[in-house]
């Protein structure tokens, strides 16, 4: 690597937004108008559901230990006895929304999200999906996706979640390293990635992702080298290499550690660039922020179809337009507006059993919006987009200023016509993305408050 690179990465680690939403969740209100929102869904659902179908997410927020890295919304007990509660919980969140569209829901998606959903008996993980499909139409292409803990996925959860129609399962991994583990507070050996792996490829699922993060305490060139020569032995479909997102103001796990033990923002890049090059080396394709697919992979077929998209739960090959989010801290994104539900349990069990929706914050979007999302969706999915005649005045204010500063440090070519990440820029595919991001262009964020975690 060269100084100049280095120079680019010390100059461009700034905190700026991962962009799986825009606008970006700081900039959502806190008292979403409740009626809004619910006429808002009744609209979309009428239009979209029997023509595409939805997405539901579930959030499961449970894990018996907590690894203090972890930015998640998530809730630490050992006590399995909160599973009975919070899936009856949830199942009357279903049964609200369903009473307010009156026409049976066809379900594309569902995804499994956490906290650890295998936290959740298989049993129980079997009711609540059950429940689901009893009171909706499964769509022929439906696409079903759980994440997992590998120390706690037995053949068990794998043989019933594949009954249901599972096919995809994506593991934390995070890192392999003895020393890195016990600093993060999570011991997994290698043996149980291994073995969630291979069952679940018995079994018959399609898809097995890792999720491996760069910039952990104590983390080395040497160890980063040795954990991807581990997991590519088990060649996973999909990567995702996340950079750690240090946000202690929010995540206070993340004070436990010595903020020492975190390499510098020139020692991180360069673990991720050792991995991307192992991983492009073992016919991986880096097909956006952080992640990587082999070439049989759904994700890589509609990134080179360019139909690739960007959510919550990072890219996804959605093919809906209404993404339900269900449980504590989820995320509603219909196209037009978003909404989150209560962040604390004991807010979430609240607003349901007064038989409300739980949605709390949320956003309506405008026409410059939706425009503007469509730009940083182009960016982030496919490293190009091009520009509205209609957004010519505004971007011109707003967004050319910031382009002529990101093309004097070669990341990106652009005209009036459009802009194309160079493959310097694809390392700083966010600070490319935030020169769309009008709500921080026309600096409505206090300076002083610390938001986002930094680029790199
Ligand atoms: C809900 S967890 C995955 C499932 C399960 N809880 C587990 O840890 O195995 C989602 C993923 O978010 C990533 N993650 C959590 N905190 C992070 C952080 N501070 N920075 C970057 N990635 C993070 C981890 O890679 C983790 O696997
Ligand atoms: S990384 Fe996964 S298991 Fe660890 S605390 Fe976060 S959500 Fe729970």
């Amino acid at each position: 690597m060269n100084t100049n690179f280095d120079k680019l990465v010390i100059k461009y680690n700034q905190p700026v937004p991962r962009y799986t939403s825009y606008p970006t969740v700081p900039f959502w209100n806190d008292d979403l108008d409740k009626a809004v929102w619910k006429k808002l869904v009744k609209d979309q659902f009428s239009v979209h559901n029997s023509r595409d179908g939805i997405s539901l997410y579930i959030h499961l927020p449970f894990c018996e230990s907590l690894c203090t890295y972890c930015g998640c919304n998530k809730k630490i007990t050992t006590n399995h006895g909160v599973e009975e509660k919070y899936l009856a919980t949830i199942e009357k969140e279903f049964l609200l929304y369903l009473d307010l569209l009156k026409e049976t829901p066809m379900i594309r998606e569902i995804h499994l999200g956490g906290g650890t959903p295998t936290f959740f008996s298989p049993k129980n993980l079997v009711k609540l999906i059950k429940l689901i499909k009893q009171r909706s139409v499964i769509h022929p292409l439906h696409e079903f996706s759980i994440e997992g803990h590998p120390n706690n996925t037995t053949r068990e959860h794998l043989q019933a979640l594949y009954n249901l129609g599972f096919r995809r399962i994506s593991y934390g991994v995070q890192d392999n390293d003895p020393e890195v583990q016990r600093i993060i507070n999570r011991i997994q050996p290698l043996e149980n990635v291994r073995s969630a792996t291979t069952t679940a490829r018995d079994i018959g699922f399609e898809s097995v992702n890792f999720d491996l993060i760069y910039g952990l305490p104590q983390q080395t060139m040497q160890s980063i080298r040795k954990t991807f020569e581990q997991v590519l032995e088990l060649k996973p479909d999909r990567i995702a290499f996340y950079s750690y997102a240090h946000v202690p103001w929010t995540s206070r796990g993340q004070r436990l550690f010595d903020e020492n033990d975190l390499p510098s923002p020139e020692e991180k890049i360069k673990l991720y660039l050792v991995g991307k090059e192992i991983l492009i080396n073992a016919g991986y394709t880096d097909i956006g922020m952080d992640h990587f697919a082999l070439p049989t992979e759904r994700l890589y077929k509609a990134w080179a179809n360019g139909e690739l998209h960007r959510n919550f739960m990072g890219y996804t090959t959605q093919h809906t337009s209404i993404l339900l989010g269900l449980g504590v801290s989820s995320i509603s994104d219909i196209g037009i507006a978003f909404a989150q539900n209560r962040k604390t349990l004991h807010d979430y069990y609240d607003c349901i059993n007064k038989n409300e929706l739980p949605v709390f914050r949320g956003y309506f979007l405008n026409e410059e919006d939706i425009a503007f999302r469509k730009y940083i969706l182009n960016i982030s999915c496919q490293g190009k987009t091009k520009f509205n005649r209609a957004d010519l005045s505004v971007l011109k204010q707003f967004t050319y200023p910031e382009l002529i500063k990101l093309e004097a440090d070669n990341l990106i070519e652009w005209n009036e016509s459009g802009l194309t990440v160079t493959s310097v820029g694809r390392h700083f595919i966010r600070n490319i993305c935030s020169a769309f991001d009008l709500y921080l262009r026309k600096n409505k964020v206090e300076n002083s408050k610390p938001i986002f975690s930094k680029a790199i």
